[in-house]
């Protein structure tokens, strides 16, 4: 089974066919989970802020929604999220398969494996590998897709994660683009990494919907990034369309054996 995880402004699970609701427990929680067909694959829809973007990005349950994935037989994600640009010539409207990231998240649990204390099975320690954070195979498939959808698509980038909810300072924004970031969010750590410890193949398209902080030198509102979220809604679901019956029924990279030698 494939799943879509929808970000801000991308709620609607229109293109699947034989629509289910599913509640789906967790040991962190029940999930919400639209499961349906589109072209006979098998896909889970998920919007990572709930219905409504009730979750804000800090209080999002990352475990639960990843584990109720793996659950449902998940083994290939691609995500979208809105981000802002840290680099001038990546500007809004264009799309980003990431490709790292650079984690400046503060108060989030970031791994399943809690040694004894886990609230899951696995009671190990892992370290799990991140050195390429996004499925080789994945990412080839979205940006072949985009450009196909003739959307403005950047062949790899290094997403910067805060914790927010609030948007950064001109000064972490210089900083973080001295530190090589093109773009920040507030949601792909740890979701990619959950992904990873679920040995889940993980892509992610980051919808450039502003200039990042100091950069334009204008005030940033979310509602200027549910603004373009909004009219770029129409791009991201033909996305999904050709991406979808593009993802080979095998997988030819190395996700599914992440965990091995990554147990302590
Ligand atoms: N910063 C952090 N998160 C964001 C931004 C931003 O500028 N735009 C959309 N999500």
């Amino acid at each position: 089974m494939y799943a879509i995880i929808g970000g801000s402004g991308v709620y609607d699970p229109d293109m699947l066919s034989q629509q289910e609701e599913r509640i789906v427990e967790t040991p962190f929680g029940a999930v919400e989970v639209t499961v349906g067909t589109f072209k006979g694959a098998e896909v889970a829809f998920l919007p990572r802020h709930g219905g409504g973007h009730s979750q804000p990005p800090h209080l999002i349950n990352y475990r639960a929604n990843m584990w109720a994935l793996h659950e449902l037989g998940v083994e290939r994600i691609v995500s979208t999220s809105a981000v802002g640009s840290l680099n001038e010539d990546v500007a809004p409207g264009s799309y980003v398969v990431l490709s790292d990231f650079i984690d400046f998240t503060k108060r989030r649990p970031t791994t399943f494996y809690e040694g004894p204390s886990s609230l899951v099975p696995e009671k190990d320690v892992v370290h799990i590998d991140v050195t390429r954070p996004y499925c080789p195979q994945l990412r080839s498939i979205a940006y072949d897709s985009g450009i196909k959808c003739g959307m403005q698509m950047i062949d790899g980038g290094t997403y910067v994660c805060t914790e927010g909810p609030r948007f950064e300072t001109a000064a972490e924004i210089r900083m973080y683009s001295m530190l090589g970031g093109d773009v920040i969010g507030m949601t792909n750590v740890p979701e990619v990494v959950l992904a990873r410890e679920l040995e889940i193949c993980y892509a992610s398209i980051a919808m450039v919907t502003n200039f990042a902080a100091g950069i334009s030198g204008e005030k940033l509102t979310h509602a200027e990034v549910l603004d373009i979220m909004g009219k770029n809604k129409k791009n991201i679901q033909r996305l999904f369309k050709v991406i979808i019956p593009s993802i080979p029924k095998s997988r030819d990279c190395e996700c599914a054996s992440l965990l091995e030698g990554a147990k302590g």
